[in-house]
């Protein structure tokens, strides 16, 4: 399985910085650099610097997807796909970089207008993560931050751009009755990550005014999640999914809502895919559990 690209970080630009500081610290069990005056936040989960960049402005929305390439050969050899497939890429100048902390930034946008940032040479801290509340840690590396799940107009299209133009693979798809109709999604890989990105079609009655779903983040031990579970009932999060089983990538996770109105996924236990992975079809996103919390909790 290559191991060349990874989901390196995510732009969120929100309305309510303070409730991000807040919610990245205290309920994911993140660690924020940066001074409050940048109106940015800088939020850490391993050796890495910048993992989520949180900005202030009225979109409550990801903003930009940073995909890291291993080395600046990847990067090259993605970026001239891009190129022929007729997409126009802007190279970022240092400043602009630097404020992704990586060392090479290429930006163009996906269909769905969804940005995507290509870098390569991401920074590490000298220092090492305090993130005491998530026992064990965050699992990253090679595998990037989690994953990213995206709301797109033309799922065909978006899909012949994500595996036909940048490397992603189909992992499998799956297509579930709710009450806005069949809802068909994709769930795509880089490296041995079941899903770093998933796609799902807009179904036509859908009102959501995003683009991003929810992401997600893989803690590395059980207990992780049932702490972070409390956490997001202690802040009294609207928790749209409890404790379940995803029956592809086989996560135990939850869901709540951010301080933006989009969901993250806190979970542990995925599969890893190898280069013997079988394309699956679903027609169900749960094994068991994924059910909304009633209020009240307590
Ligand atoms: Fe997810």
């Amino acid at each position: 399985m290559h191991q060349d690209l990874q989901l390196g970080y995510l732009v969120l630009e929100v309305s309510d910085l303070d409730a991000w500081s807040e919610f990245t610290t205290r309920t994911l069990g993140m660690s924020v650099d940066g001074a409050p005056s940048e109106d940015a936040l800088r939020v850490r989960m391993d050796e890495l610097q910048q993992r989520f960049l949180v900005r202030r402005g009225p979109a409550d929305d990801d903003v930009a997807v940073g995909l890291t390439a291993l080395n600046g050969q990847v990067l090259q050899q993605i970026l001239d796909r891009v190129t022929a497939a007729g997409v126009p890429v802007r190279e970022c100048d240092e400043q602009e970089a630097r404020d992704r902390r990586v060392k090479r930034l290429y930006t163009f946008t996906a269909p769905g207008g969804i940005t995507v940032e290509l870098v390569s040479a991401p920074y590490h801290s000298r220092e090492p993560l305090a993130a005491p509340l998530v026992p064990g840690g965050f699992l990253t590396g090679a595998q990037g931050l989690g994953h990213a799940v995206f709301m797109v107009d033309d799922l065909d299209e978006a899909l012949r751009f994500w595996t036909g133009v940048l490397p992603f693979r189909v992992s499998d798809t799956s297509g579930q009755e709710t009450p806005n109709g069949v809802s068909h999604a994709a769930f795509l890989h880089c490296n041995r990550r079941h899903h770093s990105i998933a796609l799902v079609q807009r179904p036509a009655r859908s009102t959501y005014p995003k683009k991003l779903l929810h992401f997600m983040v893989q803690a590395n031990s059980l207990d992780a999640v049932g702490m972070a579970f409390d956490r997001a009932i202690d802040a009294d999060l609207t928790i749209n999914r409890s404790l379940g089983r995803h029956p592809n990538d086989r996560m135990f996770s939850f869901y709540a809502t951010t301080p933006s109105g989009f969901d993250y996924e806190f979970g542990w236990g995925a599969v890893e895919v190898g280069e013997d992975w079988a394309e699956d079809h679903y027609d169900h996103i749960s094994a068991w559990g994924h059910r909304p919390l009633p209020r009240p909790v307590r």
